[in-house]
């Protein structure tokens, strides 16, 4: 009503104070559409007040951040989302995690290019289950591409089809150069060690017999690694120490672990084996905030450090906001939306993108 006042008298500029704060998401989302009509059909400029910068993502053309009446940053509010640089914006932003560089350009050709990839599944005695269907996406060296979609959109199955745990019915996997689809079972196990998989659950990838040393050690033997014992021990230390973990937890069982511990040691195993893709499924799912925190920065470390691809697959937009170059939007099996992060999460496309997002505003 307020606004409709405003608007009669067709004014070059609004300055609208917190008008979205005491609404629900719905009506907020309506009253930002009517400002965005506004703005294109009678070029109306609009001054927007507000504490709630996630709200200002898909809406404004510039952010800027005050505090204790100066104006510390500035900028376009997908890049100052992504990546705050002011502790006031971090704040403002709950963005715990620290500032990354920005991530390596994406080089051709990529290191995991899927093509068409459809998966069918036996839904019982009768007949096949179209789980995946048409799936084309790339993953570049040193860049994070995240799978989000709701439960039952095919996520866990996409990773599986990406590594031939399950066999897809139609498409092709361009992986450095090689055809995946075509390695028959020995070039497939000895390609394995290049794309590990890190689930939700590391209670289910850990023995719970084995101790930390023995888990990471076990891989490095399978395959091949390390000249002799001593040399594996030195390998199992340093990556220890590169998961934050001290020498004191080689002789620990997984269930004295808690959740981020267990976690820390799913990440070396997977390293052990050198891996260039590294593919996430839901692994700070399970975790509390801070741990959360801790395993994402920890993650992106080793990226940093290593160059790894990260296949990030969440359905906490919240994390993915934050931790990914690029998203992609699963629904019902098929691939709805990709592109930036900043673009796809800011102003998502797809139906399903776009009630994901509203999901997680509402939720945040
Ligand atoms: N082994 C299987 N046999 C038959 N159907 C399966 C099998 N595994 C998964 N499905 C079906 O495939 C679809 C996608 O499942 P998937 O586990 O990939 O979803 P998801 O996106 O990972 O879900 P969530 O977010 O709950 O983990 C679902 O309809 C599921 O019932
Ligand atoms: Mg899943």
């Amino acid at each position: 009503m307020g606004l409709a006042i405003a608007l009669a008298n067709d004014p070059p500029l609004l300055i609208a104070d917190e008008p979205t704060s005491a609404l629900d998401v719905v009506v907020q989302a309506q009253l930002l559409d009517l400002l965005r009509v506004c703005r294109t059909r009678r070029d109306t400029a609009i001054l927007f007040v507000t504490h709630d910068l996630a709200l200002v993502r898909g809406f404004a053309d510039e952010v800027l951040v005050m505090d204790a009446g100066r104006i510390v940053e500035r900028g376009p509010p997908g890049q100052l989302l992504a990546a705050p640089v002011h502790p006031r914006t971090q704040a403002l932003v709950g963005a715990r995690l620290p500032v990354r560089p920005p991530p390596p350009k994406p080089t051709e050709p990529p290191l995991l290019e899927v093509r068409n990839l459809s998966v069918d599944l036996a839904a019982g005695t009768r007949h096949r289950m179209r789980v995946l269907a048409d799936i084309s996406f790339d993953v570049h060296i040193g860049r994070t591409l995240a799978v989000v979609g709701g439960s039952g959109s095919g996520k866990t199955s996409l990773a599986r089809a990406v590594l031939r745990l399950v066999e897809p019915t139609t498409g092709t996997g361009q992986f450095g150069g090689i055809d995946v689809r075509g390695l028959a079972k020995e070039p497939l196990r000895a390609w394995r060690r290049q794309a590990q998989l890190i689930f939700q659950d590391p209670g289910g990838s850990l023995d719970p017999r084995m101790s930390v040393a023995d888990s990471l050690n076990e891989p490095m033997a399978a395959h091949g690694l390390g000249s002799s014992e001593s040399d594996r021990a030195e390998r199992v230390a340093a990556l220890l120490d590169e998961v934050g973990l001290d020498a004191t937890f080689s002789n620990r069982l997984p269930h004295t672990l808690s959740g981020g511990q267990r976690q820390r040691v799913a990440i070396a195993r997977a390293l052990a084996l050198d891996p260039r893709l590294l593919i996430c499924d839901e692994v700070v799912s399970a975790l509390d905030t801070e741990s959360r925190t801790q395993i994402l920065t920890l993650l992106r470390q080793v990226q940093a450090r290593r160059g790894v691809a990260y296949l990030f697959i969440s359905h906490d937009l919240g994390v993915v906001r934050h931790f990914a170059d690029d998203v992609a939007v699963l629904e019902a099996g098929r691939l709805v939306e990709l592109g930036p992060t900043e673009a796809v999460l800011g102003a998502p496309r797809s139906s399903a993108g776009r009630a994901l997002v509203a999901a997680s505003t509402h939720l945040t």
